[in-house]
């Protein structure tokens, strides 16, 4: 059910932990399955220096997170901006379609830790 890239993420999930004084923080979590993503960001010129995240989740929460943190570092903000949950879901040939909302968690943690980090330095998009 699963394709070899998430059950590649979700056993060896690249960029686990966190970033102390990061520059950014999201945090999502859906309210069906309860399960909670939270993403890491440090800028630096507006540049994606480094990422790491923490999720409690299931599997393909876990793979999307690990996904998402490979395909945003070392981008430009906005270039982080226009990586959604469809960009993670394909980089991972694709999801389940009842684990699609898993991908969506990645991609909202890392957009809002995006807009923390603007809201903080007052950055306009
Ligand atoms: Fe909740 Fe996957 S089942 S994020």
């Amino acid at each position: 059910m699963y394709t070899d890239k998430v059950m590649d993420h979700f056993t060896n999930p690249r960029n686990v932990g966190e970033i102390k004084d990061a520059s950014g923080v999201g945090e999502v979590g859906n309210a069906k399955c309860g399960d909670i993503m939270r993403i890491y960001l440090d800028i630096e010129d507006d540049r994606i220096k480094d990422v790491k995240f923490k999720t409690f989740g299931c599997g393909a929460a876990i793979a999307t997170s690990s996904m998402v943190t490979e395909l945003v570092i070392g981008k430009t903000l906005k270039e982080a901006l226009e990586v959604t949950n469809n960009t993670v879901a394909e980089a991972l040939d694709g999801l389940p379609p009842a684990k699609m909302h898993c991908s969506n968690l990645a991609a909202d943690a890392m957009h809002a830790a995006i807009q923390d980090y603007m809201k903080k330095e007052k950055v306009q998009a």
